[in-house]
């Protein structure tokens, strides 16, 4: 392996900074607008990205890296900057999402669970996504928590795939992302945190044991997991301690330490709870590895609400942005506060 992928990994998750991932599809962001009663066009999905990678202080001082869609790696900025020189130039590494979704699993499960595609033709798409700037990647498998579910045949399948993809990942010069997401907003009232807890093991040891047989090597991936936390349909729902200490602890039972970073999605949970959380597992240290954020909806809900699409409020939305990145960022040394939260 070259030095370069360790180094590009140790930049991702450099003390106080993590990934935005803003790599949502063109039917995830529609979502997304929908709630600001906003059109989702190409030029409003560009300038809605633009306001964000243009937030200098947070992709300067918070934010090591962003995790693009295909149609932003691609894009220019209003005055034809391409985004990438943009975040470029804030220090912040250009990242892509590859996988092509989550596809119903053939089977007696297909209702509910799901196998990712878009291993077909992935070692042309890297070469390309190289040359356009790069130097990470994302592909994000799903487990379903249900009665009797996952199967072993969905969670096998899986953490196969992500192999494949890790693999074909490292031989284009670029660091992926694995990341095997166990559902918090699964169907299931049966879904406490331990039965995450039990999902989340199995799925993990399952996957380095085919990152392993795929022979990936772990000083250049970064792992993005779900923290251990109950489903949101379960009427046993845990303390923020007890998040952070199962989440750590299943992290330590399953993941090497030659891995050099772990960043973690937020999955459904409120800004403040991400943000508390990944506070509370960096104050319990020493780690074995850096924990940091790679947060989606956690990062982006306020500064959408923020800007609301309406070009006069692109500072708002970035002041709304810089603020949870700020937090995260304290977070990922284990130093938010409510107060400091409070005090913004
Ligand atoms: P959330 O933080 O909104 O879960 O998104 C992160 C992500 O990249 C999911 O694949």
């Amino acid at each position: 392996m070259s030095e370069r992928l360790e180094d590009i990994a140790r930049a991702l998750v450099a003390p106080g900074k993590g990934i935005l991932a803003a790599d949502e599809s063109t039917s995830t962001i529609k979502k997304r607008f929908d709630t600001i009663n906003l059109a989702s066009t190409e030029d409003s999905r560009r300038d809605y990205r633009e306001m964000l990678f243009r937030s200098t202080d947070a992709m300067k001082n918070y934010v090591s890296g962003v995790i693009l869609y295909d149609e932003t790696i691609r894009q220019k900025a209003k005055d034809g900057t391409p985004l990438v020189d943009i975040m470029k130039a804030a220090g912040s590494i250009p990242g892509i999402k590859v996988d092509l979704g989550a596809k119903p699993l053939a089977g007696p499960t297909s209702k509910i669970e799901t196998i990712t595609e878009g291993l077909d033709g992935l070692r042309e798409r890297f070469a390309e996504y190289y040359k356009l700037g790069a130097r990470f990647a994302k592909w994000r498998g799903v487990i379903t928590i249900a009665d009797g579910l996952p199967s072993w045949n969905c969670v096998k399948a899986n953490a196969h795939a992500l192999a494949r993809y890790a693999a074909l990942a490292q031989e284009a010069g670029i660091v992926p992302i694995v990341e095997p997401e166990v559902l918090m907003d699964g169907p299931h009232s049966g879904h406490d945190i331990d039965e995450c807890y039990r999902v989340t093991a199995w799925t993990l040891r399952t996957v380095f044991r085919e990152l392993y047989d795929a022979r990936v090597e772990l000083e250049g991936i970064i792992l993005k997991p779900n923290m251990i936390i109950a489903g949101q349909k379960s009427p046993k729902q845990a303390s923020a301690a007890e998040v952070a200490e199962k989440t750590v602890k299943c992290l330590k039972e399953t993941v090497p330490s030659a891995v050099p970073g772990i960043a973690f999605l937020s999955g459904g949970q409120s800004d403040e709870a991400a943000t508390e959380h990944l506070s509370l597992m960096n104050a319990s240290g020493p780690l074995p590895w850096p924990l940091t954020f790679s947060y989606g909806r956690a990062l982006q809900a306020a500064a959408i609400q923020a800007w609301g699409g309406k070009p006069e409020n692109v500072a708002a939305g970035q002041r709304a942005f810089t603020h949870r990145a700020k937090m995260n960022s304290l977070a990922a040394l284990g130093k938010w506060s409510d107060k400091l939260e409070k005090a913004a």
